[in-house]
């Protein structure tokens, strides 16, 4: 069995320059299959209010979605963890940053060496490169979008 499951590309797109700025927004690779993800960014005002769309594309002649947008609240998130997609999202990235508390947010978000492992698959994906595409809102507008790409192969 050789899977190979790991972040391919990490490009953070800024939309409102005057509530974050980005001091890291890359990968790291160690191994030919582990790449760790590093995010690092300055709220320059605390979050009171923050909304989260989650999607999935597969490439296929360009990204197609893959999965139905999720769209959730993260300040409810955390008082009560609802949505399957978002939890799997949520299990991924915990151990590695700090913004695995309620509202609200300030100063320094981070997370470091985030790595994608086969077992927090709920279930095995078809072999191929994805996208998961994560837009914060905040007071219903757009901050940013954090755009991670990864691939998934089985040979068996
Ligand atoms: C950008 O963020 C600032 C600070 O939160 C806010 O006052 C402003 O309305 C936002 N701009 C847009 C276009 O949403
Ligand atoms: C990565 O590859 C090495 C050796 O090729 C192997 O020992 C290790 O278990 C692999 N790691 C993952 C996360 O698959
Ligand atoms: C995040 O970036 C700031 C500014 O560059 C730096 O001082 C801080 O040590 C970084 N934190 C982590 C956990 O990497
Ligand atoms: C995160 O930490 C918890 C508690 O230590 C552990 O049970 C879990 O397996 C860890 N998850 C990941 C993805 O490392
Ligand atoms: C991800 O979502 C943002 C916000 O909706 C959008 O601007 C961006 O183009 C999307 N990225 C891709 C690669 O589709």
């Amino acid at each position: 069995e050789a899977v190979v499951f790991k972040f391919t590309n990490f490009v953070c797109e800024v939309f409102n320059k005057s509530r974050i700025v980005i001091n890291e927004c890359r990968l790291k690779a160690i191994s030919r299959n582990t790449t760790l993800m590093n995010f690092n960014a300055t709220l320059l005002h605390p979050l009171n209010d923050v909304i989260l769309e989650a999607q999935i594309f597969k490439r296929a002649n360009g990204y197609k979605p893959f999965l139905y947008k999720a769209r959730i609240d993260c300040c409810q998130f955390f008082r009560k963890a609802y949505h399957p997609i978002v939890i799997g999202i949520y299990k991924t990235f915990r151990n590695y940053s700090n913004m695995n508390h309620p509202c609200p947010y300030s100063g320094i978000i981070y997370t470091k060496g985030a790595n994608l492992e086969y077992g927090m698959l709920p279930h095995a994906l078809p072999t191929g490169q994805y996208l998961l595409n994560l837009t914060w809102i905040h007071y219903g507008t757009k901050t940013l979008t954090t755009n991670l790409y990864f691939m998934f192969t089985e040979d068996l």
